[in-house]
This record gives C-alpha cells, sequence and structure tokens, in this order.
C-alpha cells in the first residue's frame, strides 16, 4: 500500500490528537500557521518592560519598538492575511504588561480585545494558538526583581489564572512560556556573551534601575539562572495549573529554543549539552499535553562544545547556518525525549531575499515529514513569522516575515514564500 504524503500528515496529526489531551474534541487536522508575539508586532507596548529598556541610555537595543506593525489596532487585517494564504493556526501572545499594566490593576478591555482576536480566529477557521509569555513582562514586575522573586511564580499564575478565565475556552493550544531555555542555551553559543556583552547588559538594566527608582530591575532572559531557572519552572507549573482549571481538556505545553544538535567525533559533549539545558525542561513537558519546537539552526557539537559551521555553509542575515533540515532531526529529540506530540512553534530564515525562505520552507516541511512518516506525532508547523516585525536587540533589520510591513502606512504585502506555505497547507504536504 503506497501512502501518500498528503495521508502521513493527516495521520500524524489524528495520532498526536489522539495523544494531546483535547485537540481530539476539535477536528484532528494538521495545523498548518504562522506566528507573532505581542511586543513584536502591536505597538506602543509601553507598560512593558522592554519598551522601558528600549528608551534608557544606554541600551542595547538597536532601535525602539515604537508603533512595530501597529497589529493591536490590525489584528483583524493579520488575521484576515492568514486566512487568505490558506493557512489555518495562527500564534499570537498576550501582553501581560497590557493587561496587568499595575499591580493588581486588571484591564477588562485589554482582555475583551484578546477575547476578540481568539473569536475572530475561531469565526475564521483558524485555530488559535496563544502564548501567555513570550520573553516580556509588565515594567513594575521587573522593577521588583522580575523572576528573581520569590513570588514572582504566583504573580505570573495569577495573569494566567485572569487571562485563562476569559480565553481557555475559545484557545486551540496554550503555550506558558518562549523559549525559557534561551539563557542556559546561550552558554553554548559558538560565541557565547562576552564580558564587553555583559557588561552593556548591566549598564541598561543600571540606567533602569534610575528610571524607576529600583536596585533590583530583572529581566526573563537575562536575570541570574541559578534564581531565574527555578522559579520559572515553577512559574510552568503554576500556569499550567491555573489554564488547567479553567478549562480541564486545553492542551498546555511550553516551547523550547531547539537547535538541531548533532555529535561530532567521539566524546561529542552533546549529551552534557541536552542535560544541562533542556532536561529540566522536558522533565515539566512530560506531564504537559505537547512540546512545543522552535528551530532555527542546527548546532555541531564535539568532545571540546560548539563547532563552528562547516567550510562552505550558506548564513542568513542574522549569521546562523543556512540549514532548513534542522526541524526534523529537533522534533524526533524533542519527542523521544519527552513522549509527547510535537507542536512546532517557530521556524524560520531572515533574510532579505524571499527566494532563500522560499527554499527553506519546503526543505524544512519535508524533513518534518519525515519525521511524521517515522511515526513522530506532530500537530502542526507555525511559521515564524507572520510578519516582518521588532525583532528584539535588532530591530528592524533581520527580517524574518513571510509578508512585508512598510514602516510608515504598515500596509502589509504578502511575499512570494508566503503563497509557497500556503500551498503547502492547502494540499497538506509538500507535493
Ligand atoms: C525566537 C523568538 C521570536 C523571534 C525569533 C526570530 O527566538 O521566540 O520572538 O525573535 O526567535
Amino acid at each position: 500500500m503506497t501512502v501518500s504524503r498528503r495521508e502521513i500528515l493527516s495521520a500524524g496529526a489524528a495520532s498526536a490528537a489522539a495523544t494531546a489531551a483535547s485537540a481530539g474534541s476539535r477536528a484532528p487536522r494538521f495545523l498548518w500557521g504562522a506566528a507573532s508575539a505581542g511586543h513584536q508586532v502591536e505597538g506602543n507596548n509601553v507598560s512593558s518592560d522592554a519598551w522601558l529598556l528600549e528608551h534608557v541610555q544606554p541600551t542595547v537595543f538597536k532601535e525602539p519598538s515604537g508603533d512595530a506593525c501597529d497589529s493591536l489596532h490590525r489584528w483583524r487585517e493579520d488575521i484576515g492575511i492568514v486566512r487568505s494564504l490558506g493557512l489555518n493556526a495562527y500564534r499570537f501572545s498576550i501582553e501581560w504588561a497590557r493587561i496587568e499594566p499595575e499591580p493588581g490593576q486588571w484591564s477588562l478591555a485589554m482582555l475583551d480585545v484578546y477575547r476578540d482576536m481568539v473569536d475572530r480566529c475561531r469565526e475564521a477557521g483558524i485555530t488559535p494558538v496563544v502564548t501567555f509569555s513570550h520573553f516580556t513582562s509588565p515594567r513594575w514586575f521587573a522593577a521588583r526583581g522580575g523572576w528573581e522573586q520569590p513570588d514572582a511564580p504566583a504573580r505570573f499564575a495569577e495573569f494566567c489564572d485572569r487571562a485563562a478565565r476569559r480565553l481557555a475556552d475559545g484557545i486551540g493550544y496554550a503555550v506558558t512560556f518562549n523559549e525559557p531555555d534561551l539563557q542556559p542555551l546561550g552558554k553554548w553559543a559558538l560565541t557565547p556573551p562576552g564580558p564587553k556583552a555583559l557588561a552593556a547588559l548591566a549598564a541598561m538594566t543600571a540606567a533602569a534601575d534610575r528610571a524607576c527608582g529600583s536596585d533590583r530591575f530583572s529581566l526573563f532572559t537575562t536575570g541570574p539562572w541559578d534564581v531565574v531557572g527555578p522559579n520559572v519552572l515553577e512559574g510552568h507549573r503554576r500556569a499550567r495549573a491555573a489554564i488547567k482549571a479553567a478549562r480541564a481538556d486545553l492542551p498546555v505545553g511550553l516551547s523550547l529554543a531547539l537547535p538541531d544538535d548533532q555529535a561530532v567525533g567521539p566524546g561529542s559533549r552533546i549529551g552534557e549539552k541536552r542535560r544541562e539545558v533542556y532536561e529540566p525542561f522536558f522533565e515539566l513537558a512530560r506531564d504537559d499535553d505537547f512540546i512545543g519546537v522552535q528551530t532555527y539552526n542546527r548546532s555541531r557539537i564535539d568532545a571540546h562544545g560548539t563547532l563552528p559551521p562547516p567550510t562552505g555553509a550558506r548564513f542568513t542575515q542574522v549569521g546562523d547556518e543556512y540549514y532548513p533540515e534542522a526541524l526534523g532531526g529537533a522534533v524526533r529529540y524533542a519527542h523521544a525525549a519527552t513522549g509527547r506530540p510535537v507542536l512546532v512553534t517557530e521556524n524560520g530564515v531572515a533574510t532579505e531575499d524571499d527566494a532563500l525562505r522560499a527554499d527553506f520552507i519546503p526543505r524544512a516541511v519535508r524533513s518534518l515529514q519525515a519525521a511524521v512518516a517515522d511515526g513522530v506525532p506532530v500537530v502542526g508547523y507555525i511559521h515564524w513569522s507572520l510578519l516582518d516585525n521588532f525583532e528584539w536587540f535588532s530591530g528592524y533589520g533581520p527580517k524574518f516575515g513571510l509578508v512585508a510591513v512598510d514602516r510608515q502606512t504598515f500596509r502589509r504585502t504578502p511575499k512570494p514564500s508566503a503563497h509557497v506555505l500556503g500551498r503547502i497547507a492547502r494540499a497538506n504536504a509538500v507535493v
């Protein structure tokens, strides 16, 4: 019997959905989507820690986020684009800083906006994948010590409780944290942040302290990991409980930054890296409904550590090796390590040359299809990013979008690669 690629992805989604708590209660179709994150697209996220850091002196941000893509006002158009491309999933995040701009002050109006987004997705036949923490926190939370504070998990869980009670019944998949492993992963980078970069971060944080009369301003992505790490793990447990209390059958998980780690030569340190970086999160994920995978490149590791890309490698706009097939390896590993179904919550490439993205997408998806054909349960593929947007410290330089955004008029223009993904989605496979 021959099985077409189309059937392979459907079968993957069906078996994965049967495992993922409630995805089975809705039609088990493979999700094809695009992703965004609040701070990167909404604009004027003025109560957030990131906004403050963009405006202090000195700062490591190349430029401020400003209006971003004005998606706070244009989200209907964004969802319309997702639909018109033929995709059936949209991943976005909700901004804690907008929902609780001051401690204990809850914005019901802002919760209504996110509720409208969830509802509009549903009306358009799009599954909303909602991230509760995508790097940013309210400014007040960072000023009181952020994730270094012992009660940080409880504060975050309270936010998740409020948000989930308003949104949970419409959400398809809930992601508690985006890339909580980024800090430990950074230590294994080819060139980990050196003294100069660390001093620049410290100077920016000191400026933030001065700006808000604090002596402990602390960020999710840069606070001391020995203190922040355990609190973030506890934050996930409590967030998951809060979301499940609102809707027990809503699939909940977290999304990890997960390069395709490849062992090179005898005595590779790959096992050490995996234990140190991912294992604490995999331990949590084994009790989750799915594991979110975010893959951009591979990492080759020998007996000494991380190797530079091989001779002849091509590079992306942000200096990563261009290696679309990384996705398949990362997804296989995430499932083997956790036993959970996989949702690809990010995968993409920074490039000004959209033809490269059009080449990247089918190659990455083929590597995913091969994993599915080998029995890995995968519930969906969500591309980063829907829009060219605010790429954190790098500002508006790197272009990850399927859709270009005019920085003056905010006009959205789908690129040819968006239609490449759309065709794959409509066919439910690379054909
Ligand atoms: C991921 C982040 C996302 C975006 C992409 C390029 O690490 O989750 O916000 O910055 O990288």
